[in-house]
């Protein structure tokens, strides 16, 4: 199948988990880039409300037809329980173009279920997990990963 890595990271927990998901699926990756600054707490706090609200941002184009995949491995941090509004924002601009999208969230707590029921309201079919930042950091989420691509015949 042939598959592609889009995702949104801030502290590097999602690009980890991306170049794994890359490394696994010998597939390429997209970076999504917004305009926005969620940084320091005045952005924590955009960040937040953004999230819950389901708003959206301005997010640097696409330079590949999405189409010519069979699968979107689409990656995000859960951000007030949900995904990032530049993940949000993607999906609402490219969903006529993806095939199929599946989604991996990586999370402080873990579970945040009701991200996953909101992600299927773009995607019915899609398939997903969430890993706990720790467990990212330790590398003690692999053998999940590999089980998940497998299970989901996304390789
Ligand atoms: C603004 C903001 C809100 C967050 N909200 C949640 C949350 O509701 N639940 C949770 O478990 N983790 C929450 N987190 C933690 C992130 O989901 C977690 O650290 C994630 O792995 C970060 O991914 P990244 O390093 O790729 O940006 C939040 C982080 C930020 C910055």
């Amino acid at each position: 199948m042939n598959s592609l890595v889009v995702y949104y990271s801030k502290t590097g927990v999602c690009k980890t988990v991306a170049e794994n998901v890359s490394s696994i699926l010998s597939c390429n990756t997209i970076e999504l880039q917004d305009n926005m600054n969620f940084k320091g707490i005045i952005g924590f706090m955009k960040s937040g409300h953004y999230s819950i609200k389901k708003k959206l941002v301005s997010i640097k184009p696409i330079s590949v037809n999405l189409s010519e995949y069979d699968n979107i491995l689409i990656i995000s941090p859960i951000w007030a329980g949900y995904m990032t509004p530049t993940v949000r924002s993607f999906i609402t601009q490219y969903k006529a173009d993806i095939n199929n999208a599946d989604i991996i969230f990586t999370s402080a707590a873990g579970n945040n279920e009701k991200a996953f029921i909101d992600f299927k309201e773009y995607f019915n079919e899609a398939n997903y997990i969430e890993f706990t930042k720790k467990n990212v950091q330790n590398n003690n989420y692999l053998t999940d990963l590999n089980r998940f691509l497998e299970n989901n015949k996304v390789n």
